[in-house]
């Protein structure tokens, strides 16, 4: 399996921290931002990661994350021209993905607590077309929120909707296939102007092809400036139980 990181957008929610500095080296606890999904990736046993940039600064993220090796990664980089949505930047990365199934996480996405190589293994093995994790949030209208049936299957995915017909949302990992590139092909903007993946994930709905699972530990986002204070937090309190390792050591030069 591969990995991709999308660590693009303008992140406007976050000015005026984010006016002149890419979103994704804001500190989080102890460590940038993009640190964290990095290690999610590295935690599934993956190697070969495609981090998609754009925004501000983005020789300071390539500067940082260098090869990628003090991850135990392989590092590749492509640039996002404007903010055309999550869907697009995972468009941009049909060449480097080839045949393989791949894991997408959002670049601002701060996950604790459990492992994922069982879940990526999962999804692997299996036949699904899709996949994505669920998570109960008190402010789902933020997010994609996921509508149930009356056996608690997913039957649709709202984007940031009004009127949220759950709590529970699609946290920023996606398990996917290289089917996904043309299901995005063929994707029309939202009202937003964005390619969105919750129009990714609603197709593989109605094929009957998506895995979801609820993240058992804690998750946040951080693009805005409430849930950023929060991923410091929850990075903050497993520090203090010893369960956050040190980041890993940049090699210099
Ligand atoms: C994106 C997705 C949304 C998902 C969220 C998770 O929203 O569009 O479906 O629930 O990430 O972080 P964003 O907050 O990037 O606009």
């Amino acid at each position: 399996m591969k990995g991709l990181v999308l660590a693009g957008g303008t992140a406007t929610r976050l000015f005026p921290l984010t006016i002149v500095t890419n979103k994704h080296l804001l500190p989080i606890f102890d460590r940038p931002m993009i640190y964290y999904p990095l290690e999610v990736l590295a935690g599934m046993g993956i190697r070969e990661v495609l981090v998609i940039v754009g925004g501000k600064g983005v020789g300071d993220v390539v500067e940082l994350l260098a090869d990628g090796s003090h991850f135990g990664l392989d590092l590749t980089y492509r640039y996002q021209r404007g903010a055309l949505g999550i869907a697009h930047a995972v468009g941009l990365a049909r060449d480097f993905i080839g045949d393989d199934a791949f894991c997408t996480i959002l670049g601002d996405n701060i996950l604790r607590g459990e492992p994922l190589a069982g879940v990526a293994a999962e999804f692997e093995r299996g036949p699904w077309g899709a996949g994505t994790l669920l998570y109960r949030v008190p402010d789902p209208e933020r997010f994609g929120v996921a509508e149930l049936d009356a056996d608690g299957r997913v039957v649709g995915f709202e984007e940031k909707p009004a009127r949220p017909k759950s709590d529970l949302i699609p946290i920023g990992v996606y398990f996917l296939r290289p089917g996904a590139f043309e299901v995005i092909d063929h994707l029309a903007p939202s009202g937003r102007g964005e390619f969105e993946i919750t129009d990714v994930l609603n197709h593989y709905i109605a094929g009957d092809g998506l895995f979801t699972r609820t993240y058992e530990g804690h998750w946040t986002d951080a693009g805005t400036v409430g849930s950023l204070l929060r991923a410091s937090e929850l990075a903050g309190a497993d520090h203090g139980a010893g369960r956050l390792t040190p980041p890993p050591e940049r090699p210099v030069g």
